[in-house]
């Protein structure tokens, strides 16, 4: 009887390990891990803690997902959307969404409907994935874009000259780009003046969306009709990252929701500009990070491929080790018998095999780590080699200008910027992130960290590099040097200690800015821009002139920076597909459509600058309803209905400045024009921008005689006035009190 019992419990307990062992390899996933009493499955997606179905169940909002009936099907929705797949070892979620903006053609009605796809995933966890997407454009003669806050990007397609491809999106019938890093909302357009409308008697579709790349593949049928649409049924799916809160590593560890609690977990910093953490096992440990106990060892012996080859595997906590049976010996790891070895091995007895096991070991660790080591070095040589440091080097040995630029190595950046420490970051852009920094000799500099750079500009980096290393203009921001041997070379500029002309004009600072400040702020701009297209060697285009690439010093001299940042920016040469960069509100309307940059398009690029001085607006806001989303746009509006008092900023609106402010409106008009050929040339506009600001200067000597003499006089009387309230007379009273005291 009890026999009989013991070997039924025997017999369920193998069916108990075949089981696990049939479900262990058919899942390679881990199983999801949620907390008890959650359910951890909703129709076919796993559910795994963070993510939960309501409140009690998931870790907070953001992963509180409700578990529905649509259509009959059960399916997880974040939100209104329905999330297909949920990923903690990649932090990822995809999302089933309908962000897809077409415009179809009907030839029957003559009439052109379309639709506006956009994505919005502000105060979520999630932002999406520039690995895992890209920006898909179909049709015959459709250029569109994704805007973003920040971005604009886009490319051209056309059914014309090219023969269609299946399985082939690169310009003709489709074409795609690179989805920026780190953005949270975009919207899909189309630009007005290409129309897909030839296409005969069908109607003809263009399409704009953002979508997993792995699901795209295109069918050249996707061009006729709403073939596309129908085939996904409107809906494509696209990959999240998401991360747990936005803090960093650093700072979240330290609280009491951090979120990695199991034992054998580590912390992983979030790669967008902002800071934010997700959770991971730690090398050797598989399953839920977020749960206590959720992470456990990997018995990696228990793989399809046994990991030490024909030898015996032992696990181990988070690793596993490796024996060989006699007459294997050990290689890389894992175990050969020994008459596959060369010569030289086989000579070797067996006998000892032990200690001659513990030497090989060593050997062979130490052949790697040189082997490793040099493999860096070459690495960075290869990088240095192909960022053309060789030319650039040579050149500036033979060139007398480029003395004061250096190629740093990054070593010497990593110590200067505390090896690249979130706490040194002054700036984050389209292009990448920038650090503060301190050089040995004690030098305050910016470190820019790109984040990609196309094969094109690679190349030819070296002697771009010399060429911006030569600008030398008190208002230009001067690069110091560079850092070759990296993937993506980074560049070392001076610091300037006072922020950005975006912080002072929108940030929440109470001071007021004074009409001579500002215009001071807009004439050594514009003399940087003039200096820069005519005054240099060779002409160089900013490409992304805005408030936030003016940078200001101690005496709110401003100093541009970022100049030839395009060179950074990728740019596709190909015929088909083109590739529009810049910030949203400041691009030239021009150059959007003939993708051709010319220093016309920095001139308007200003023109939303002196805009931003005059109005205190930001230039675009995407926030705003209704039509006057653009900055330039309400101003020209206002030009055109003679109303320019109502968007001038309160604190210069004042009757003595009225001439000036309107001089300032017309050259900001002028500068907007919409053709590039009727915009003046930075030289004019820095030339004008001078005229006026001496004007003014005049005007208020005149006004104010006494009071400028008893500033001369007496600056520390002048110190508690309340008489001076204008700033930029504060600024000049400092520069006196520090003649003064001798400084
Ligand atoms: C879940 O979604 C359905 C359908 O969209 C909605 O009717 C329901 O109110 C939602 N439930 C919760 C808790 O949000
Ligand atoms: C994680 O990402 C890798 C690489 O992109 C992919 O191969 C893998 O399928 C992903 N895993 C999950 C569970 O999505
Ligand atoms: C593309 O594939 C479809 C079937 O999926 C086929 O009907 C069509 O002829 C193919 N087009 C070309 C150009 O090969
Ligand atoms: C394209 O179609 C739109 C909407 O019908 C129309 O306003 C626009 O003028 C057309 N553009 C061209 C170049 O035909
Ligand atoms: C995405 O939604 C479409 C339309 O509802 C549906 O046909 C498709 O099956 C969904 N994708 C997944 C993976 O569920
Ligand atoms: C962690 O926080 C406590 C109190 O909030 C503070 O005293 C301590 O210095 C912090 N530790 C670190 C490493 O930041
Ligand atoms: C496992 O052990 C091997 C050698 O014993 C070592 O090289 C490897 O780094 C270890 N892996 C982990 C995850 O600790
Ligand atoms: C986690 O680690 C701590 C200390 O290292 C130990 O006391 C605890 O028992 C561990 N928990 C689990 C579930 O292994
Ligand atoms: C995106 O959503 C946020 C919050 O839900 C909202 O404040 C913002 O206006 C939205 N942005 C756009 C462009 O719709």
């Amino acid at each position: 009887m009890t026999k009989l019992r013991y070997s039924r419990f025997l017999l369920s307990g193998h069916i108990f390990l075949i089981l696990s062992v049939i479900w262990a390899l058919a899942t390679a996933d881990v199983p999801a891990g949620q907390r008890s009493g959650c359910p951890a499955k909703c129709g076919d997606v796993d559910i795994p803690f963070p993510y939960g179905v309501g409140k009690e169940c998931a870790l907070h909002d953001g992963f509180n997902l409700n578990c529905t009936t649509v259509e009959g099907v059960e399916m997880p929705l974040a939100g209104h959307i329905q999330v297909i797949k949920i990923s903690l070892a990649n932090s990822t979620a995809t999302l089933n969404t309908t962000a897809i903006s077409w415009k179809c053609y009907h030839p029957a009605t003559g009439t052109m409907n379309s639709e506006k796809g956009w994505l919005n995933l502000t105060n979520t966890p999630y932002w999406i994935s520039e690995v895992d997407n890209t920006v898909i454009v179909i049709g015959c003669n459709t250029l569109a874009y994704m805007r973003s806050s920040a971005y604009v990007i886009g490319c051209f397609s056309t059914c014309e000259g090219t023969a269609l491809e299946n399985n082939t999106c690169s310009g003709a019938g489709c074409c795609q780009a690179d989805v920026p890093k780190g953005i949270q909302y975009y919207e899909g357009y189309f630009n007005g003046n290409y129309n897909n409308t030839k296409n005969s008697q069908d109607i003809s579709c263009s399409y704009i969306t953002v979508m997993e790349k792995a699901a795209f593949n295109f069918k050249t049928s996707y061009v006729k009709s709403t073939v596309f649409y129908d085939t996904y049924k409107g809906k494509v799916p696209i990959v999240l990252n998401w991360q747990i809160a936005e803090s960093a590593c650093m700072d979240a560890k330290n609280t009491s929701s951090y979120a990695c609690v199991s034992n054998h977990s580590a912390c992983v910093d979030s790669t967008t500009h902002k800071p934010g953490y997700h959770c991971k096992c730690s090398d050797g440990y598989e399953g839920n990070p977020y749960l206590a106990g959720g992470c456990q060892d990997i018995d990696e012996c228990q793989r399809l491929v046994n990991p030490c080859g024909d030898g015996i595997c032992k696990n181990t906590l988070g690793n596993y080790s490796c024996s060989c049976y006699p007459g294997n010996y050990m290689t890389n790891g894992i175990c050969v018998p020994i008459q596959k070895t060369p010569s030289r091995f086989q000579a070797m007895p067996v006998v000892g095999a032990s200690v001659g096991l513990v030497v090989l070991v060593i050997a062979v660790a130490c052949a790697c780590l040189i082997q490793e080591r040099r493999k860096l070095r070459n690495m960075k040589l290869a990088y240095f080699r192909q960022h053309g440091g060789t030319i650039l080097f040579e050149e500036m040995r033979s060139q007398q200008g480029a003395d004061a630029f250096k190629i740093f190595s990054e070593e010497e950046l990593q110590q200067a910027t505390n090896r690249f420490s979130e706490k040194q970051v002054i700036g984050r852009g389209g292009h990448g992130t920038v650090y503060k920094g301190l050089l040995k000799s004690n030098v305050e500099v910016a470190v820019k960290r790109c984040m990609t750079i196309d094969e094109q500009h690679k190349k030819e980096f070296g002697k771009e590099m010399l060429i911006l290393a030569q600008i030398n203009h008190r208002n230009v921001v001067k690069l110091l040097g560079c850092c070759l041997e990296v993937e993506v070379p980074m560049l070392v500029y001076e610091f300037v200690p006072n922020g950005t002309l975006f912080d002072l004009i929108h940030g929440n600072h109470g001071w007021r800015i004074s009409l001579a400040t500002r215009l001071g702020i807009a004439h050594d701009s514009a003399e940087a821009l003039s200096y820069l297209h005519s005054g240099a060697s060779t002409p160089i285009l900013h490409g992304d002139v805005k408030s936030s690439n003016i940078l200001l010093d101690d005496n709110h001299k401003a100093k541009v920076s970022d100049f030839g940042a395009s060179i950074l920016a990728p740019t596709d040469e190909s015929q088909f597909v083109t590739l529009v960069q810049g910030t949203c509100g400041y691009l030239d309307p021009e150059y959007m459509q003939t993708c051709q940059l010319t220093d016309k398009s920095d001139v308007y690029s200003f023109g939303v600058v002196l805009l931003e001085l005059l109005t205190c607006k930001k230039p675009f806001n995407l926030d705003a309803l209704g039509q006057e989303k653009s900055l330039s746009m309400m101003f020209m509006s206002a030009m055109k209905e003679n109303r320019l008092e109502v968007i001038l900023d309160d604190g210069i609106k004042d009757e003595d400045n009225m001439e000036i402010l309107e001089e300032i409106a017309e050259l900001a008009k002028h500068c907007l024009e919409m053709s590039g050929e009727n915009r003046p040339s930075m030289k004019e506009v820095a030339e004008k921008l001078d005229r006026l600001r001496k004007m003014m200067h005049h005007t208020w000597l005149q006004q104010n005689p006494e009071e400028m003499e008893s500033l001369l006089e007496e600056p520390s009387a002048m110190a508690h006035s309340t008489i001076v309230s204008d700033q930029y007379f504060s600024i000049e009273k400092k520069a006196v009190t520090n003649l003064q005291s001798g400084r």
